[in-house]
C-alpha cells in the first residue's frame, strides 16, 4: 500500500489530499470562485497569489483531518501540467520542497490523467481498458484508457470546452458565473426542443463529418444570435428555453460521440470526469443510451469530478507502484499532451 500527499493548484482550487492508493484518507478543496467570480472568469495573477495564501493551511489541514505525520507518507506528487503556470509552479514548488525537507520521492502528475484515475476513487474495482469521457471548464476529450501512463485520445473539442461553452452562453444571457450549474438548474424550468441549434460537427477535409470531435464555438454564436433576434422581435426573451435548448444540444453532442467511440473501439465502460459530468441533461441523456448500446456508464461522485488532489494522489500512488518518480527538476508546463505523459518519470534507481 502506498499513502501520497498530493497537491493540485493548476487552475482555481487550492487543493491538498492524502490517499492510501485508491482510499481517500483526506480531500481538501479550497475554492477560489468568489475571488474570481466579480471579474467573471478566472484570473490567473488573482488564482497563483489566492494559492500561495492557501497552500500551507491545506497541508496542515490534509494531514490533521488523515490524522497522519510525515512518516506515514510515501511519496510526495503535484500538478505540473496542464494548467495556468502561475498557479501550477505554486503547488509544485511546494511538493518538492516538502520531497526534499522529509526526503520522500516525488512526482509530477497530468492533470487529465488525474481526472481520469478520478473514477478508480469511486469503482475499487475498475480497470482499463475503458473509455474516459472528459467535460471540464477547459478540456472536452474522449480518451481511451489502456494503461497506467498509456492513452490515446481518441477525440477532443476543436474550440470551446464544453464547461467553457456553459459559462460563455451564461455570461451572454448574464446569469453569472461559473454557468453550468446556473444554466442546469434554469433548463429543468424549460424546453429542451424549443429552439434548434446546431451540434458543432467537424469537417472532414474529404468530406463528411468527423465522428468523435466536438465544437462548441458555433454553438456559442448561434445561442446569441437567437437571443440577438429574440430581442429584436421585442417582447421577453424566454431564457429557460434558450438554455434548456442549449444544453440539450450540448448533452446529444457528447453523448452521441462518447456512444459511438465505445462502440467503435469495443469498450464497454464509459467513465466520465470534469465539472459537466454534474450537468443533468448530459447524464439522463448518456444513461439512456447507454442502456439502449448495452454499455455501462460510471458517474463517480462529483467532489471527484471537479478539481480535487485525491485524483491526483491516487495516479501518483499507481506510477510510484510502478518504479516511477520524478527529478527534481522537472518543471510546469501549461500545455501537454496526455501521450507524453511517461516523460515526468524516470525508474526508481
Ligand atoms: O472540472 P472543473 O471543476 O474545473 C476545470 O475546468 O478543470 O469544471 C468547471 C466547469 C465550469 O465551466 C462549470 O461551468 C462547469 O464545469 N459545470 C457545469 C455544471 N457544474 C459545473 N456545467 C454544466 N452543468 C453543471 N451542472
Ligand atoms: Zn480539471
Amino acid at each position: 500500500m502506498t499513502t501520497v500527499l498530493a497537491i493540485e493548484t493548476s487552475c482555481d482550487e487550492t487543493a491538498v489530499a492524502i490517499v492510501n492508493n485508491r482510499k481517500v484518507c483526506s480531500s481538501i478543496v479550497a475554492s477560489q470562485i468568489p475571488a474570481h467570480q466579480q471579474y467573471g472568469g478566472v484570473v490567473p495573477e488573482v488564482a497563483s497569489r489566492q494559492h500561495l495564501e492557501t497552500i500551507n493551511v491545506a497541508i496542515a489541514q490534509a494531514l490533521e483531518q488523515a490524522q497522519l505525520h510525515w512518516g506515514k507518507i510515501d511519496a510526495i506528487a503535484a500538478t505540473c501540467a496542464p494548467g495556468l503556470v502561475g498557479a501550477l509552479l505554486v503547488g509544485l514548488t511546494a511538493a518538492k520542497t516538502l520531497a526534499m525537507v522529509h526526503n520522500k520521492p516525488f512526482l509530477g502528475v497530468h492533470h487529465l490523467e488525474g481526472h481520469i484515475y478520478a473514477t478508480y476513487l469511486s469503482e475499487s474495482t475498475l480497470n482499463p481498458p475503458f473509455l474516459s469521457l472528459l467535460v471540464s471548464g477547459g478540456h472536452t476529450s474522449l480518451i481511451y484508457v489502456k494503461d497506467c501512463g498509456i492513452y490515446e485520445t481518441l477525440g477532443q473539442t476543436r474550440d470551446d470546452a464544453a464547461g467553457e461553452a456553459f459559462d460563455k452562453v451564461a455570461r451572454l444571457l448574464k446569469l453569472g458565473y461559473p454557468g453550468g450549474p446556473v444554466i442546469d438548474k434554469l433548463a429543468q424550468q424549460g424546453n429542451p426542443q424549443a429552439f434548434a441549434l446546431p451540434e458543432g460537427k467537424v469537417s472532414l477535409p474529404g468530406g463528411g463529418f468527423h465522428r468523435y470531435d466536438t465544437s462548441f464555438s458555433g454553438l456559442k454564436t448561434a445561442v446569441l444570435r437567437l437571443v440577438q433576434q429574440l430581442e429584436k422581435d421585442g417582447g421577453q426573451v424566454p431564457v429557460a428555453d434558450v438554455v434548456a435548448s442549449f444544453q440539450d444540444t450540448v448533452a446529444r453532442s457528447l453523448t452521441k460521440r462518447a456512444i459511438a467511440c465505445a462502440l467503435d473501439y469495443g469498450l464497454d465502460t464509459i467513465a466520465i470526469g470534469g465539472g459537466v459530468a454534474a450537468n443533468s441533461g448530459l447524464r439522463k441523456n448518456l444513461q439512456a443510451a447507454a442502456i439502449k448500446h448495452n454499455l455501462r456508464v460510471l458517474f463517480p461522485p462529483l467532489k471527484f469530478c471537479t478539481d480535487n488532489a485525491a485524483m491526483i494522489g491516487c495516479a501518483a500512488a499507481d506510477h510510484l507502484s510502478r518504479g516511477h518518480t520524478s527529478p527534481l527538476t522537472l518543471g510546469v508546463e501549461s500545455r501537454l499532451a496526455l501521450t507524453q505523459v511517461m516523460k515526468l518519470y524516470q525508474p526508481l534507481e
